[in-house]
């Protein structure tokens, strides 16, 4: 079955779902790792609707300069729209196994919740070390999604409708194989962190809570689900949430890593 296409539909979605407090709060974390300093060159690869970019324009000042790069073209209209006025900023459809940029022209790059969607992913960890000078940083940021723990009554949906969601994307379960991937494509002092997000509660600032609408459009289907399905999962959500025995868990990573130089 066919993965989440990132069209004008999961672009709303994703703007509603990256102001949410769980998306500061991830940001936050990775631009923390990132460590990115006045003046650099930033490459931001599969963008999305540019929340980095915008972030990172603060951070490097006007003396630096960022470059977001996505495959969808709705994609990068949100994040044109987003860093609009802003000079030091460039914007380029590009797919993430072959971008069109100079060797060793940028201090850093970042790559977050993208390679999970990318088949040819090593293939794309080649072009993220070719991208940045000798010495140069990169920060991959990907979901492990089978470590998601999702309270419900019936647990067999709830079972079923993850393995509907895992169609989504390409590689459910990406971070397992990064490191050694990462190791191979050149580059060096790889460090994963495991962030957990959790949500006790129905707090629309939760990726719980917050992913219910995406997952629900997303899973009839797949497979094996129907449109009926996934409402019903939704609505037992809803009420969990309103009898306050909501419980959502998910682990995602957060890899730094170094071109040898
Ligand atoms: C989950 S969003 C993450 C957006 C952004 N990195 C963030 O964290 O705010 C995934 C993004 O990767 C892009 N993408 C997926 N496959 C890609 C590919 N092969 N090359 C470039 N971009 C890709 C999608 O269009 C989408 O914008």
């Amino acid at each position: 079955m066919s993965q989440l296409a990132f069209d004008e539909s999961t672009g709303k979605h994703l703007e509603a779902l990256y102001q949410i407090g769980d998306a500061v709060c991830r940001r936050e974390i990775a631009r923390t790792a990132l460590a990115a300093r006045r003046g650099e060159r930033i490459l931001d690869v599969g963008c999305g609707p540019g929340f980095f970019c915008a972030e990172l324009l603060e951070e490097v000042g006007e003396d630096g300069r960022i470059t977001g790069l996505d495959a969808s073209r709705q994609m990068l209209a949100l994040a044109t729209r987003r860093c609009a006025g802003q000079e030091n900023v460039a914007f380029q459809k590009a797919d993430a196994t072959s971008l069109p940029v100079e060797d060793a022209s940028f201090d850093a790059a970042l790559c977050v919740q993208v390679l999970e969607y990318v088949s040819d992913y090593p293939k794309a960890l080649v072009e993220l070390h070719r991208a940045v000078r000798p010495g140069g940083r990169v920060l991959v940021w990907d979901s492990d999604w089978a470590t998601v723990s999702w309270h419900s009554a019936d647990p067999y949906r709830m079972q079923r409708l993850l393995a509907a969601w895992d169609e989504h994307l390409a590689h459910p379960s990406l971070p397992r194989t990064l490191a050694p991937a990462m190791r191979s494509a050149g580059l060096d002092r790889i460090h994963a962190i495991a962030h957990t997000f959790a949500a006790t509660a129905w707090d629309p600032d939760t990726f719980g809570v917050s992913l219910i609408p995406l997952i629900a459009d997303f899973a009839p289907g797949h497979n094996g689900l129907s449109k009926a399905d996934a409402e019903e999962w939704a609505a037992e959500q809803r009420k969990l949430g309103e009898r306050g025995e909501f419980f959502f868990t998910y682990t995602q990573f957060c890899f730094t890593a170094r071109r040898p130089g």
